[in-house]
This record gives C-alpha cells, sequence and structure tokens, in this order.
C-alpha cells in the first residue's frame, strides 16, 4: 500500500511515521510513505502556496497551481493513485470505507490548512472528500495519519496477531467487550471472576454477550447491518427486556379547543392502536388515566370483549396487544402501578406538539432507558395542562414535521412516530431471523 501525502508541513510526520506498528511496518517496506512538500510545486522565488480569497473573508486558501502540479506529477508515474482531501465536508471515516480505500492501493492525501483548498482542486482533481469527525482541526495532517493508521491495521503483515484486529471494534460489526490486566484486584475493585476461571468457552460466552450489550446501548445502529446468530438474537432480546417503556393516555386534565380543562372521553381507536404500536415496540403498558367512573367502565368493558369474549377466540394476537391496556383514576395511580412492577419510580416524559419548553432529545430517553422505568405522557383533545407537565421529570422533543409550523397530529399518530424514533434504532429483527 502506498500514500503519498501533499502537505505544506512535511516536518508534520517526522515522529509519527517511525513510531509502534507503523514505523515498523514503514521499515519492513508493508506500507510505503512519501511525502511531498507543496511548496516543492510551486515556480515562484518566495515559494507561496497560499492567498487570500476571492470576495474577502477570513483565512488563507491553498492556490490551486501547487496542488495541480503535485497531483500531475504522481498520476504522470501512478495514473491508477486515488486522490483524497480530508476535509471536515467529507464522508465521514468508518471501518468499512477504510475497507475500501484499501482495495486501492495508493492513494495520494491532500493536506488541506487554514480556509483550505482552492475549490476548483476539489471539483475536477479530488476523487474522495473524507472526513475524520464532525470537528475541526488545524490541517488535513492529522487527518491524514488518522486515515493511514486505520487503512494500515488492516494490511496483513503490520499487526502481528491478526486476531486482534479481526476481533477488534467495528472491524467485527460490534464494539469489542471491556479488557483487565494484572493486578486482580486493584482499589477494592476486581476483576469478573469468570476471566479468572480458565474456562475459555464460558469466557468466549461472556465476552460476546457483553460486546453485543455494549454494541446495543452505544451504536445500536451497527447492529442493523450484521448477520447475528440466533444465540445473538436471544441475548438481545433479554436485553432489549430490560427496556421499561410504558405509555399513559390522559384523559384529564388536559385542554379543549378553547384552552378550557376538561375530561375528554376514550375513542375505540386509540385503545386498539396504542395497544398495537405498544406490543410491537415491546412496551410494558399502555395505561389510560381517565377519572370518570362510565368511561373508564366502557374501557374495560371493551377490554373485556377483547381478553375474555368473542374477540380473544376470534383474534388471538389483538387479545395479546390489548393486554398491555390498563385504565386508571389518576396519573398518580397509574405511576403507582408502573413503581409496584418494577421497583422504582419511572420517570415522566411530558409531551406536546409546541416546542415552548426546554426538551430532551429521542437518543437521552435511549440513554435513561437503560437506567430507570420511562413514562410518555401523552395528552387528549388539545394536549396536557401545565398541571400534567409539571408532575413530569422531562419534557419530550416535539414531532416538527418540516419547516412550516403545522404539526396537528392525532395522539396515535404521534405516539407511534415518538415510539418508533426512541425504539425504532433497535428494529434490527429482520436481518436476524434471515438466518
Ligand atoms: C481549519 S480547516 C478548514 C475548514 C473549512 N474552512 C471548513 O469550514 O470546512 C483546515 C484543513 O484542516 C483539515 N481538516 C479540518 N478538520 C478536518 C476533519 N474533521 N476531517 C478531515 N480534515 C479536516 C482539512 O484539510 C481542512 O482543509
Amino acid at each position: 500500500m502506498q500514500f503519498d501525502i501533499l502537505t505544506i508541513f512535511p516536518e508534520y510526520f517526522a515522529s509519527p511515521l517511525k513510531v509502534s506498528l507503523l514505523g515498523k511496518a514503514i521499515e519492513k517496506g508493508v506500507i510505503k510513505v512519501k511525502i511531498y512538500n507543496l511548496r516543492d510545486f510551486t515556480e515562484d522565488k518566495h515559494k507561496v502556496v497560499d492567498d487570500v480569497p476571492y470576495g474577502g473573508g477570513e483565512g488563507m486558501v491553498l492556490k490551486p497551481e501547487p496542488l495541480y502540479r503535485a497531483i500531475s506529477f504522481i498520476k504522470k508515474e501512478n495514473p491508477e493513485a486515488y486522490v483524497i482531501y480530508l476535509s471536515p465536508q467529507g464522508k465521514l471515516l468508518t471501518q468499512k470505507l477504510a475497507e475500501k480505500l484499501l482495495k486501492k492501493k495508493h492513494l495520494v492525501l491532500i493536506c488541506g490548512r487554514y480556509e483550505g483548498i482552492d475549490e476548483r482542486i476539489r471539483v475536477n482533481f479530488v476523487e474522495e472528500e473524507i472526513s475524520i469527525g464532525d470537528y475541526v482541526v488545524f490541517g488535513g495532517e492529522v487527518a491524514s495519519l488518522v486515515l493511514i493508521e486505520v487503512i494500515s491495521r488492516l494490511i496483513p503483515g503490520v499487526v502481528a496477531k491478526r486476531d486482534s484486529v479481526e476481533k477488534e471494534s467495528f472491524t467485527a460489526g460490534l464494539l469489542k467487550y471491556p479488557a483487565y490486566t494484572r493486578p486482580r484486584e486493584f482499589m477494592g475493585f476486581k476483576v469478573p471472576e469468570v476471566l479468572l476461571s480458565g474456562n475459555h468457552a464460558e469466557i468466549k460466552k461472556y465476552r460476546k454477550k457483553l460486546s453485543l450489550e455494549l454494541t446495543l446501548k452505544k451504536r445500536p445502529y451497527l447492529l442493523a447491518s450484521l448477520s447475528l446468530s440466533k444465540e445473538d438474537w436471544f441475548i438481545l432480546r433479554e436485553l432489549l427486556e430490560r427496556q421499561r417503556l410504558y405509555i399513559f393516555l390522559v384523559h384529564y386534565p388536559v385542554f379543549n379547543k378553547k384552552g378550557e380543562v376538561i375530561a375528554s372521553a376514550i375513542t375505540n381507536l386509540d385503545l386498539h392502536d396504542l395497544a398495537r404500536l405498544g406490543r410491537t415496540y415491546g412496551v410494558k403498558g399502555v395505561y389510560v388515566i381517565q377519572p370518570l367512573d362510565d368511561q373508564r367502565e366502557l374501557g374495560e368493558k371493551l377490554l373485556s370483549y377483547w381478553l375474555e369474549g368473542k374477540g380473544a377466540e376470534y383474534n388471538p394476537l389483538r387479545k395479546e396487544a390489548m393486554k398491555l391496556l390498563r385504565f386508571f383514576k389518576n396519573l398518580e395511580e397509574g405511576v403507582k402501578e408502573v413503581e409496584k412492577i418494577e421497583g422504582e419510580k419511572p420517570l415522566l416524559l411530558g409531551t406536546d406538539a409546541s416546542p415552548k419548553r426546554e426538551f430532551i432529545t429521542y437518543e437521552k430517553v435511549r440513554e435513561l432507558l437503560w437506567e430507570k422505568p420511562v413514562v410518555i405522557v401523552l395528552g387528549t383533545a388539545w394536549g396536557l395542562t401545565e398541571e400534567v407537565i409539571k408532575k413530569c421529570d422531562y419534557f419530550l422533543e416535539p414531532i416538527w414535521g418540516r419547516l412550516d409550523p403545522y404539526n396537528h397530529l392525532s395522539v396515535r399518530s404521534a405516539a407511534s412516530i415518538l415510539i418508533d424514533r426512541i425504539l425504532g434504532i433497535y428494529s434490527f429483527c429482520k436481518k436476524i431471523l434471515k438466518n
């Protein structure tokens, strides 16, 4: 593998290319790194490589001519060399992208500085633009080094133990399990017993489970592109069972169209749809908060039809979903029931169509869900009153379709979108069931 670096700071690379495995790989000739000083491709007395931007503005821009000459010089001898510009606006560098670039065999890495390179070089002579992350560093040199390290690790002979590359985070598709070394006990913190057992089968199982758990919690989207074994599937299901999400549908106190506080009526559609939604996403309970006795009785009657009556016989799948439904007089009773089941107080997440309060993101809800039981509190009619919102620990990010402020959704639609935004990231079972 050959890397050609175009830079205005060649001295930057002096030490990183000499030390450790990268240094050894270069010494052995497994990888070749050539550094080109852009100033050597200037034609003026002062070797000028940058100039002020047209149209004004801060900073300097790397001039097109030295870059063009350097690229042409390399391409003349090596027409297959693949030209990359390291840039914060590029495609995000991932293990997968590194694997793809490895196949190119010869990469030319343009290191930008200041405000970057002249746009005409990027558009006409760069084949791929790559970013090492959504942040800005001083120059492309550090980004080039990151790219060189990621790709080099994949070349046989660079890392002596192939195993350590093949099993590490991302390569295997999962995050790697945590590592421990001597001493067995450090400041009272012990190494997990199973790692000291000498039972290799048990250790392997333990590590696999930890890898799955870490990936599920920290990078769940990685699991979607993996083919997982049946065993993995069971482990993941067990882990997801630890998430305890509840839906509360509040009928009082809510606002009506005129801004008055009312108790709204139960709707058959809401009950069915929320129960089915809940069952599909592994929600632990759908609790209906309704203070009116006759309304609760109506709900219970409907429920008994699906749980014990003709409905149960006719549609057992519906019965399975409807089992999640419970009716409570007020929010406190519902909360008490969750507390009884889960052994701890749940966190309440208020919802509203309007983004007038500080809210937490769906990602934050996922984090909370690994720690505590969580209740999503949905309002019927024209939404929850302040009295309910005040009782909530957090307020959930409202659903905002487009830049247009219209976002009047039915509570069923809103619930589906919210639940999918929170839990949809764990919907990789179709992939798993294929095996
Ligand atoms: C200060 S930055 C220029 C940023 C540019 N003005 C912008 O806002 O997109 C100078 C150079 O550092 C490199 N660079 C900065 N952040 C990077 C990142 N996240 N990934 C890859 N290269 C980066 C690029 O080569 C860039 O041309």
